[in-house]
C-alpha cells in the first residue's frame, strides 16, 4: 500500500495534477501547486459540491468572503484560545513533532506488533490526557513507553507546549500603526459573521444554508501524507441554520446527504465509513467524520457537526450585535442553530485520485502489457475528450480541428497528433480522459469518426453530428 501510495504521488506529478510548491528551490514544506491538470480537477471538484449544495437546494445560497477578518472573530469563535497542537521537540534533532502525533505512532507500532492490549491501553492514556488538556501528562507517556525521535534515536525531549495553528501577519502599512490579523483557518466563520446579512437581503427563511469554499490555512506542526495535511488548503464549509430542537434531526439528514455525495461518484463503498465522535468538542452536541479508506488508511475527508449557537452567540457577546432570527412561523426571536458539513477540497481531490487510480494487467498469452488508466468518474474528468487525426496529412488535421471546433465551447478538449494512436490512446487514459474521437480517412468520405472509451477500451463509429449530444450522454451533470 506504500507503494501504491508512492505511485499515485508520482503519477499526480508526472502528469501535471500536482507539483510540490517552489520545487526548483527544494519545495515549501506542505504547500503544494496544481499543475494543468489538477487545476482543472479540482473545479471540476468544487463544480460538483457547488451543484449539489447551492443549485440543487433552493434553500442553499453561496458566498465568497474574505480570508482576512477582524481579529476578535478568533477570539469570538475560540481560535485565539483553543486551536492548539501540543508539541515537543527533540534537543538532539532539533526537531519539532505533534506529541499526540508521536504517540498514535507508538499506538500503531504496537498493533502492528501484534501487542493490542497495550496499544489500546495507550490510547485511553492518550485521549485522556488531550481530554484534560494535560501537557505534562503527555510528555509522561512518551517517556514512560520509551519513544524515540525518528531522526535523532534519542529521546533528549523538551517539554510540551501549546502551539496556536493560525498565521498571523501585519495589516496596516506602518508598523506603528498596523495590527495583527490572522490567516482564516477556517472558511466557516466568514458565513457566521454574513449570516443576517445573507438572511436579509436574500429574504431566507430559516432552515436554511449558507455555503462557501475558499482558502484556509493552518500551521500544522508535522505535514504527512501528500495533499492531505497541508498549511494552505482549500474548504468547501456549509451551515444550515435552524430551528433549535430541530438540529438532531438535521444533523442526520445531512449525514446521510453528504455521505450519498461521495458515493454518488460511483467509488467502491467499502472504503466509506462513518466514524462517530465520542466525545464532543464543547460546542457540539453531536459530530462525525465521513472516512476514505486511503492506502495509508482510514482518514477522515469530511466533518458534518452540529454546533448549537455557539458560534452565532459568541459573535453577538463579542461584537454586541443581535445575531436573531425572528421566525414568523412560531412567532419568536432567537439564535439559530447550526449544522455544519465541512469537507476539505484538497482532501477530496486525493480521495478522487487514489479513487481512480490503477496500473492494468492487458496481458494475454502473446504478449505483456499493461496501462496506467485514471478511472475518473467523467464529470471530474479534467480533459473531457481528446481529438486525434489518425495521420498528420491527407487533410486529415484540418477535419480534426473542424471538429475540436464544434465542440470546444462546451468542453475541455486536447488535441494531438504526435506519436501512434495507440500511444496516444495511452497517455489520455493516464489523466482519466473518458473518450478519444479519431479523424481518419472514412471521415472525409462520410463525416463519421471513432470513438475509443477508455474503461473498456471499445471502439465504435459515429456520425460527427451526432458527437455533441453523444458527448453530453457521458460528460454531462
Ligand atoms: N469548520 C470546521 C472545520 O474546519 P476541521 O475538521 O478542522 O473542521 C474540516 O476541517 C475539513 O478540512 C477536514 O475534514 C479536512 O478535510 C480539511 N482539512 C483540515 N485541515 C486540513 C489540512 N491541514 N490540510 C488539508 N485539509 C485539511
Amino acid at each position: 500500500n506504500d507503494e501504491l501510495f508512492k505511485n499515485v504521488i508520482a503519477h499526480a506529478k508526472e502528469y501535471g495534477f500536482v507539483f510540490p510548491s517552489s520545487e526548483i528551490y527544494d519545495g515549501l514544506s506542505a504547500v503544494y501547486d496544481y499543475g494543468q491538470l489538477g487545476a482543472e480537477l479540482k473545479n471540476n471538484i468544487k463544480t460538483y459540491w457547488w451543484k449539489a449544495m447551492v443549485q440543487l437546494h433552493e434553500n442553499i445560497v453561496g458566498i465568497d468572503s474574505a480570508i482576512f477578518m477582524h481579529p476578535k472573530i478568533w477570539k469570538a469563535s475560540g481560535h485565539v484560545d483553543g486551536f492548539n497542537d501540543p508539541m515537543i521537540d527533540n534537543k538532539d534533532s532539533k526537531k519539532r513533532y505533534r506529541a499526540d502525533q508521536l504517540i498514535e505512532d507508538k499506538i500503531a507500532r504496537y498493533e502492528k506488533d501484534g501487542k493490542t492490549d497495550k496499544a489500546s491501553k495507550l490510547q485511553t492514556a492518550l485521549d485522556d490526557a488531550l481530554n484534560a488538556d494535560d501537557l505534562g501528562r503527555l510528555k509522561l507517556i512518551i517517556e514512560e513507553h520509551d519513544i524515540v525521535c525518528p531522526i535523532s534515536g534519542t529521546k533528549n525531549w523538551t517539554e510540551v507546549r501549546q502551539f496556536n495553528l493560525m498565521f498571523s501577519t501585519q495589516m496596516g502599512a506602518m508598523a506603528d500603526g498596523s495590527e495583527e490579523v490572522y490567516l482564516r483557518p477556517e472558511t466557516a466563520q466568514g458565513i457566521f459573521v454574513n449570516f443576517l446579512n445573507v438572511q436579509k437581503t436574500g429574504r431566507m427563511k430559516i432552515p436554511f444554508g449558507i455555503a462557501q469554499i475558499g482558502k484556509a490555512f493552518r500551521n500544522e506542526v508535522i505535514a504527512r501524507q501528500f495533499i492531505m495535511r497541508m498549511r494552505e488548503f482549500e474548504q468547501m464549509e456549509m451551515q444550515f441554520f435552524v430551528r433549535p430542537g430541530t438540529e438532531l434531526e438535521w444533523y442526520k439528514r445531512w449525514k446521510e446527504t453528504r455521505l450519498k455525495w461521495h458515493l454518488a461518484l460511483k467509488p467502491d463503498p467499502a472504503k466509506y465509513r462513518y466514524h462517530d465522535h465520542v466525545k464532543l468538542a464543547h460546542y457540539a452536541n453531536a459530530a462525525v467524520d465521513i472516512e476514505y479508506e486511503f492506502p495509508f488508511g482510514f482518514k477522515e475527508v469530511e466533518g458534518i457537526h452540529s454546533r448549537t449557537d455557539f458560534d452565532l452567540s459568541q459573535h453577538q457577546q463579542f461584537s454586541g450585535k443581535k445575531m436573531q432570527y425572528f421566525d414568523p412561523e412560531i412567532n419568536q426571536n432567537y439564535i439559530p442553530y447550526v449544522i455544519e458539513t465541512s469537507i476539505g477540497l484538497d482532501r477530496m481531490f486525493l480521495t478522487t485520485l487514489c479513487n481512480a487510480y490503477e496500473e492494468e494487467d492487458l496481458s494475454t498469452a502473446e504478449k505483456q502489457d499493461s496501462r496506467s488508466v485514471l478511472r475518473l468518474h467523467p464529470v471530474l474528468a479534467p480533459i473531457k475528450a481528446a481529438i486525434f487525426p489518425l495521420t498528420k496529412k491527407d487533410g486529415l488535421p484540418e477535419k480534426a480541428r473542424e471538429v475540436m471546433q464544434l465542440l470546444k465551447m462546451d468542453y475541455n478538449l486536447i488535441y494531438e497528433e504526435k506519436d501512434a494512436i495507440g500511444k496516444r490512446y495511452r497517455r489520455q487514459d493516464a489523466v482519466g480522459t473518458p473518450i478519444c474521437i479519431t479523424v481518419d480517412h472514412q471521415s472525409l468520405q462520410d463525416d463519421t469518426v471513432t470513438i475509443r472509451h477508455r474503461d473498456t477500451m471499445e471502439q465504435e463509429r459515429i456520425a460527427i453530428h451526432d458527437l455533441a449530444s453523444f458527448l453530453e450522454g457521458i460528460v454531462g451533470w
